[in-house]
């Protein structure tokens, strides 16, 4: 009896271990090929998350430089609106988390938003990561964000809640037209916008189909959306962007089967990186984009 409880002790620890092991590059994963579109199926996106937001306060022209050293492939941008109409990069729709001010943005002029410290909340929150400069950090108009990394970078661009903002597509567009993006010469996919909000991605589409356009969901469980979802979602979109923790294998083999691009937000653990990688998702949001480039390395060598 001993000797056989012994035995099945060995064997339920050799098993968790081999459970226990990185999951191994498959068939599915994408191979990132640098010299396939931005938004080829068989092109993996490394998404920086607000930036390097695990590094640097998030949507700050540092984090965004920060991203672009580590080798994200997308600058990921939240847009929300000042008062006055200008078009100002922020997650949250109070400046009260990410600046040393209270209140809603959209009661703040650019001239109020352009003295807030975007920074040292940042510096009192990651000790390891802080850095003096941090503390001068701004909240950058799209305007300047452009102004600064020009067409040598990519952008995913996020609608936030538009509701709030009637003019906010209308000014988005404007913006990239004024900054050469709308051009027929300027390659696919350097631009994306997505939005949870679908009725402002019809619209952008209507305005102009040739913009690359992904729908987000965030599914409070399991990942689930019908065929019928999906052919409508294609009809104006190029892919869904999906809360990763929600998603299964075969949730991302029905998108992929529907010809739907699959973006995972917002993974910041090298395991479930790969995971996600074999199961066929397209790219991935990270605070860490060096760690999924390590990642992406990682499968080319295998
Ligand atoms: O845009 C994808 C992901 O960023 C959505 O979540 O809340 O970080 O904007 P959130
Ligand atoms: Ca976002």
């Amino acid at each position: 009896m001993k000797k056989f409880l012994l035995l099945l002790f060995i064997f339920i620890v050799i098993g968790y271990g081999c459970t226990n092991k990185q999951a191994p590059i498959n068939e599915k994963t994408i191979i990132n090929d640098e010299n396939e579109s931005l938004l080829s199926p068989n092109r993996f996106l490394n998404i920086a998350h607000r930036g390097a937001s695990g590094y640097a306060p998030e949507h700050t022209i540092e984090s965004y430089e920060l991203g672009e050293r580590m080798h994200g492939d997308y600058i990921e941008i939240d847009l929300q609106m000042t008062k006055d109409g200008v078009l100002v990069a922020m997650h949250d729709m109070d400046v009260s988390r990410t600046t040393d001010h209270k209140g809603s943005i959209k009661e703040l002029t650019i001239d109020d938003v352009e003295k807030l410290d975007a920074g040292s909340w940042f510096n009192e929150m990651n000790k390891d990561y802080a850095q003096p400069a941090f503390a001068n950090a701004k909240v950058p108009t799209l305007d300047e964000i452009f102004e600064t990394f020009g067409h040598e970078s990519n952008y995913y661009i996020e609608i936030k809640t538009p509701e709030e903002y009637p003019n906010m597509v209308d000014e988005l567009l404007k913006t990239l037209e004024k900054h050469g993006f709308l051009r027929d010469d300027v390659p696919e996919g350097k631009v994306i916008i997505q939005s949870f909000h679908a009725e402002s991605l019809q619209k952008v589409h209507q305005l102009n189909e040739n913009i690359p356009l992904i729908q987000l969901y965030r599914f409070d469980r399991t990942a689930a959306i019908s065929e019928k979802e999906l052919q409508k979602v294609r009809s104006y979109a190029v892919g869904i962007g999906v809360n990763y923790k929600s998603l299964t294998k075969r949730f991302v083999e029905k998108v992929r089967a529907n010809d739907l691009l699959i973006h995972a937000y917002t993974v910041n653990d090298e395991k479930e990186m790969r995971k996600l990688m074999n199961w066929g998702v397209t790219g991935i949001f990270t605070d860490y984009p060096d760690v999924l480039h390590e990642v992406i390395e990682e499968a080319k060598n295998i």
